[in-house]
């Protein structure tokens, strides 16, 4: 099959989200650490209606209805997720009720599961079976959702929840570059949840952040040599390769920084007598070695300013929906796809080459590209996806604000009904957006069962 790639595209984020300014206050930290020092503006929350099951089911739904698939059409179903609600029982099978009401049970696929990375390796699966011998030529659907809580304390306000769905098949508008996907998998206890009865992780906050950055050297550096691998007499790629960049977002600021690093690698893959004007404030940088220079402030400001015009124009505009719903987890890098098709006008994202890293702690992280098609007119392939998200902008306006302490609340009543059973949520469904499913009961025996808006 040719160009295969993601057909359709969908999101979802919770009705609700508290303001990081009042969040600010309430924590009693300094005005301005959540929302200058980590990029966060809104972060969105489940209450006790919903679960990793109600997310899945939801943004799953919202793709088959609004693009017109028939659950016939769908051979593959896969889902990303590290929010882990059972040890056994898989999140796709929960969705099968939505095929199997319809005689479709001969679907392929099962859940993946590491920190942020399940999505992508779902991803990668479904693009595989498209591409392999065991293809029966229907579609592939990957579903990332993740609830992103975190005990009180400095890393609560980096919490986001949401979904993705994404159609993945032969013929795409948005491409998967063949051959050029870089990885980096190493064990590190930087983010992990070892506790199963708490939803909480255990984070090592700084060694995750060198984890992220280091992963994102080595993934950029191999995807450059790649390139370079196949096609010897190529331009070494550069970020002047990208018309957009996209990454995983535990916080924008982090992704700021990320994109600063990568014109940090361009600089020091550039021989120093070709370095040009351009650096002159960073010259004496030249011999410093990558994994020196992690926390290094001097390095990070020179970079942060070097490459603040090229962020604006190829990575801000993807960042919408992190700074407005926080770290989804699995989905934030696709969210960040989202962010960026319905941030500039079609004609603008015609030929676009977008780069993609992708990181799950613990520690999965790949970087790989699109390609997006040319062909813009109206009715395209490329036209229906941006249009099918024309609902997200007014969505994220259209949340509710719930205060500090009331969001506090709810946190304090997960932890407590955890594993309890038998459990009868108790928020109201009259705020959720049409179309939500939402938990009515789990049953003594840890049966879940759901209805929609
Ligand atoms: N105004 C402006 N900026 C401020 C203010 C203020 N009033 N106060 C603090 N800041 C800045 C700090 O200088 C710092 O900036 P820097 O990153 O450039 O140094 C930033 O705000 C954050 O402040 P810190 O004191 O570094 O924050 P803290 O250590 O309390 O927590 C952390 C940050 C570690 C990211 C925490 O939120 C966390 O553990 N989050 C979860 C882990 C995470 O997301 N890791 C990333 C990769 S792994 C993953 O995806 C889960």
């Amino acid at each position: 099959p040719k160009d295969v790639g993601i057909r359709a595209l969908e999101v979802y984020f919770p009705a609700q989200y508290v303001e990081q300014t009042e969040l600010e206050a309430h924590d009693g930290v300094s005005a301005g650490k959540y929302t200058v020092g980590l990029g966060q503006s809104r972060m969105g929350f489940c209450d006790d209606r919903e679960d990793i099951n109600s997310l899945c089911l939801t943004v799953s739904h919202r793709l088959l209805e609004r693009h017109g698939i028939e659950p016939r059409d769908i051979g593959r179903l896969e889902v990303g997720t590290e929010t882990i609600l059972d040890k056994s029982k898989s999140v796709k099978s929960v969705l099968m009720q939505r095929l199997e009401p319809h005689g479709c049970t001969d679907v392929q696929g099962a859940d993946t599961t590491n920190a942020c990375y399940g999505g992508t390796a779902a991803l990668f699966n479904a693009v595989a079976w498209v591409e392999s011998s065991a293809w029966d030529g229907r579609l592939a659907l990957v579903v990332a959702a993740d609830n992103a809580v975190y005990e009180a304390g400095s890393a609560r306000p980096t919490g986001g929840a949401g979904a993705i769905a994404i159609l993945v098949g032969p013929d795409a508008p948005l491409v998967f570059d063949r051959g050029l996907r870089a990885s980096c998998m190493r064990h590190a206890y930087d983010f992990y949840k070892p506790n199963l009865r708490s939803e909480y992780p255990t984070v090592d906050g700084k060694l995750s952040i060198k984890c992220y950055l280091s992963a994102l050297d080595s993934c950029y550096q191999l995807y450059c040599d790649k390139v370079r691998e196949r096609d010897p007499v190529s331009e070494p790629v550069t970020l002047a390769s990208f018309d957009a960049f996209l990454f995983h977002s535990p916080y924008c600021k982090l992704v700021q920084k990320s994109f600063a690093r990568l014109a940090f690698v361009d600089f020091l893959n550039t021989p120093k007598d070709r370095l040009g004007d351009r650096y002159k404030d960073a010259a004496s940088f030249h011999a410093s070695k990558l994994e020196d220079t992690y926390f290094d402030r001097d390095v990070e400001k020179v970079f942060v300013q070097l490459s603040k015009v090229d962020f604006e124009q190829k990575t801000r505009p993807s960042l919408l929906l992190a700074n407005q719903v926080g770290n989804m987890y699995t989905p934030s890098v696709y969210s960040g796809l989202v962010s960026l098709l319905i941030s500039k006008p079609i004609s603008e994202l015609a030929g676009n080459k977008i780069g993609v890293f992708s990181y799950g702690s613990g520690l999965c992280s790949s970087m790989y590209s699109l390609t997006v098609t040319r062909d813009t007119r109206d009715g395209s392939g490329l036209s229906k996806i941006i249009t099918a998200l024309s609902y997200v902008k007014p969505q994220l306006e259209g949340r509710h604000r719930v205060s500090p302490a009331d969001y506090t609340r709810v946190l304090a009543a997960r932890e407590h009904n955890c594993h309890i059973v038998p459990f009868t949520p108790e928020s109201s469904i009259d705020n959720m957006f049409p179309g939500t499913y939402y938990l009515t009961q789990v049953d003594e025996k840890y049966r879940r069962t759901y209805k929609r808006v």
